[in-house]
């Protein structure tokens, strides 16, 4: 089943108010630096092993608005495949894009990451930033990113992810019903599953201090907006998503809501 989410008008609105281009954590200097300058450090850090160039061919899955897509193209001179389910997005990216020096290096396409349209073997890096938390299927996911990698290839994660041992029942049911999936997985499901799929785990970092910084920043903002959101919005969307917003807000703050990043890579030789 595919999470729909973003293809609401109101919640598009939402995103982009509040959240952005970039709908992923920052990785935050201090308490108090602005969002953009954190979320931009979070795509520079995830950059740096991957050792792009004008040579390398990259992956994007969820590419959200497409500013991960627009940066890695600008800064490495990189060609960029950038993938989404949401066709809103999609429109949104192609036209942000347009004009700007990534024009001629990314392709904006629709594609479902348990499915990919693309020949085995075919790119150096497969990105997924915040993305994975979507499926409930995330080993096929995985499956994919191996299937399309070339060995050697690179696959680069961030996701929120919780921590399932830490939750109380009704939170657990909460993080269940929005992501419409029993299995909550936690940091070591996710090394284990990347390591199924025949990936070698090269590194795992565990951001979860930047995570609950992020969160408290994204619901601050949502609360200073409220008045301007309030006449644009359906108040159920606005009342659903203050909701869950501040259920993630206190779960982050409490250590049971985090931000890891896993790096990953193909081997040369295949069993
Ligand atoms: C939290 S947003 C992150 C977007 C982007 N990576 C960023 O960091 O700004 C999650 C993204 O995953 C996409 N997504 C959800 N399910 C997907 C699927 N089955 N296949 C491809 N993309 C999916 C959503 O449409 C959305 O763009």
């Amino acid at each position: 089943m595919v999470d729909l989410h973003y293809e609401d008008p109101g919640v598009d609105i939402l995103y982009n108010r509040i959240w952005g281009e970039d709908i992923h954590y920052g990785i935050y200097k201090s308490e108090h630096e602005e969002i953009p300058a954190a979320t931009r450090r979070a795509k520079a850090v995830m950059a740096e092993p991957l050792r792009l160039s004008a040579d390398s061919y990259v992956l994007e899955v969820g590419c959200g608005y497409g500013a991960t897509a627009r940066f890695l193209a600008e800064q490495f001179n990189c060609r960029v495949v950038a993938t989404n389910i949401s066709k809103t997005q999609l429109q949104h990216a192609r036209e942000a894009a347009t004009g700007t020096p990534a024009e001629s290096l990314v392709e904006f396409e629709e594609a479902d990451y348990h499915e990919l349209p693309y020949a085995d073997n075919s790119f150096d890096c497969w990105w997924c930033q915040e993305a994975l938390v979507h499926s409930a299927d995330k080993p096929q996911v995985l499956s994919e990113a191996f299937r399309v990698l070339k060995p050697g290839g690179y696959a680069v994660i961030s996701d929120q992810i919780f921590r399932p041992a830490k939750l109380l029942p009704d939170e657990l049911e909460a993080v269940r019903d929005r992501y419409h999936t029993s299995a909550i997985l936690g940091p070591a499901d996710y090394a284990a599953m990347i390591q199924h799929a025949g990936f070698e785990l090269i590194e795992h970092r565990d951001w979860q201090k930047h995570a609950a910084i992020h969160r408290r920043r994204i619901l601050e903002r949502l609360e200073t907006l409220m008045p301007q959101l309030e006449a644009e919005l359906e108040p159920a969307t606005l009342e659903r998503n203050h909701r869950s917003w501040s259920a993630w807000a206190t779960l982050a703050e409490q250590g049971k809501l985090g931000f890891d990043y896993f790096l990953a890579r193909k081997p040369r030789k295949t069993a």
